[in-house]
């Protein structure tokens, strides 16, 4: 079909909630898609986190082909071999726990939510979140979301979420009373501008927990899955949570959701307490089971490491020789980039050069490459990202230069 043609359907017939970017996608592998001209563009920000390994891995398409010919769906009231393994297998590289199986980032939060409540119930119900969070779209996640512009219009909202500073214990003494239930964080805050929670900070948020009989729930949708070079961030504090929360890469693709909770506490959620129709379905399973195998053979967590210091070297040669990059920070191959200026327009030079990225907060340039991206790759992006930077800079000179003679 025409590209024009796919954009005019859109505006004619889907729910405009999105800012588009013009770009039509046809097919990808690993770090690479291509457009509907046949066009080829590195991809730094695959799916907005969700290809983590690349775009159509073997290993995941193999396994949903596979699958797609036996069973696609089994509903939630009988059995199907994959869920109960997959359930294991992210156990096994979290902590002593059961998981619930769900759709999305959000509805995976909204299981965590409830888990606590009802744990909580009646007298304690309150969670504290955290300042620039984002814990997705549905209205109780966007009660939890510690920024404004996600909740307004969308008022009253879900009671029962109150918002500290990141980073900030003495506000989170200040703000636990006797209803509260539990704390809620990202370690690293990706749509709040790839802002990592301080290790003297998440160990006190532990003690805190621990002290005052709070759980502690990690929000990993975007940092779990091998992004930050440990299967889940929170490896990297050496704090455990209580409950942990997944979605984006879990499925390399493939939708699917995932809250994992202790043992002690997972069975707070009964028969009759909570479901959803298509959470933990074959299909998705298949995927997630590939997807993990697919870190483990390759050594990914090693690749996001090794990679993600080459990612930060490069980005830092960058920084010292514009003056408009206020910062580089983040961990593994998660890495923000805070300008002094708008990210708008870096952002549209580099689609232009055929590398995508993304811009959040106005300002931060986010890279999240596949956990397969090699060095060379890099080299490449940092390359383009140079060459914008030097463009951007040039024409500031000239408009600084026009503006002091008129
Ligand atoms: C940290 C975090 N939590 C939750 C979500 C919501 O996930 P979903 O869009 O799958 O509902 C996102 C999405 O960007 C996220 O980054």
């Amino acid at each position: 079909m025409d590209y024009r043609k796919t954009i005019r359907l859109y505006y004619d017939y889907v729910v405009p909630c999105y800012h588009k970017t013009p770009l039509v996608l046809e097919r990808g592998r690993g770090t690479r898609v291509w457009d509907a001209q046949g066009d080829e563009y590195l991809d730094f920000f695959p799916g907005w986190a969700v290809s983590g390994i690349g775009h159509c891995h073997k290993r995941v398409s193999e396994a949903i082909k596979r699958q797609v010919e036996r069973l696609i769906h089994v509903s939630n009231n009988y059995y199907h071999e994959l869920q109960g393994v997959l359930a294991e297998e992210i156990v096994r590289h979290a902590f002593p726990g059961k998981v619930f199986f769900c759709n999305s980032g959000a509805e995976a939060n909204e299981t965590a939510f409830k888990l606590v409540r009802k744990l909580g119930n009646p007298s304690r119900n309150e969670i504290i979140t955290m300042e620039r969070s984002f814990h997705g779209r549905t209205l109780a996640t966007v009660a939890a979301t510690g920024q404004q512009k996600y909740q307004d219009g969308f008022e009253p909202l879900t009671p029962g979420f109150v918002t500290i500073p990141f980073n900030d214990i003495a506000a989170l003494e200040r703000a636990v009373g006797a209803r509260t239930i539990a704390v809620m964080m990202e370690l690293i805050q990706g749509e709040g501008g790839v802002r990592v929670a301080d290790p003297q900070f998440v160990s006190a948020v532990r003690r805190f927990c621990n002290d005052k009989k709070l759980y502690l729930v990690f929000d990993e949708v975007q940092t779990g899955m091998g992004r930050t070079g440990r299967m889940f961030c929170y490896k990297n504090y050496g704090v455990e949570p209580d409950l942990m929360t997944l979605a984006k890469s879990l499925g390399g693709g493939f939708p699917i959701g995932a809250m994992v909770a202790k043992k002690e506490i997972a069975d707070a959620l009964g028969p009759g307490t909570h479901a959803t129709t298509f959470g933990g379905g074959p299909l998705a399973c298949a995927a997630a089971l590939a997807t993990f195998e697919a870190i483990d053979k390759e050594k990914l967590l090693s690749n996001a490491v090794v990679a993600g210091s080459h990612l930060f070297r490069r980005l830092r040669e960058i920084q010292k020789k514009f003056l408009f990059v206020k910062e580089v920070r983040g961990m593994g191959l998660m890495a923000g980039m805070e300008l002094t200026i708008e990210g708008k327009n870096i952002y549209e030079q580099c689609l232009q050069k055929r590398l995508l990225i993304n811009c959040t907060q106005g300002n931060v340039l986010r890279f999240m490459p596949p956990l397969v991206v090699r060095e060379k790759e890099i080299d490449r992006a940092c390359q383009l990202l140079g060459e914008v930077f030097s463009e951007e800079e040039r024409n500031q000179t000239i408009k600084k230069g026009s503006q002091e003679a008129v």
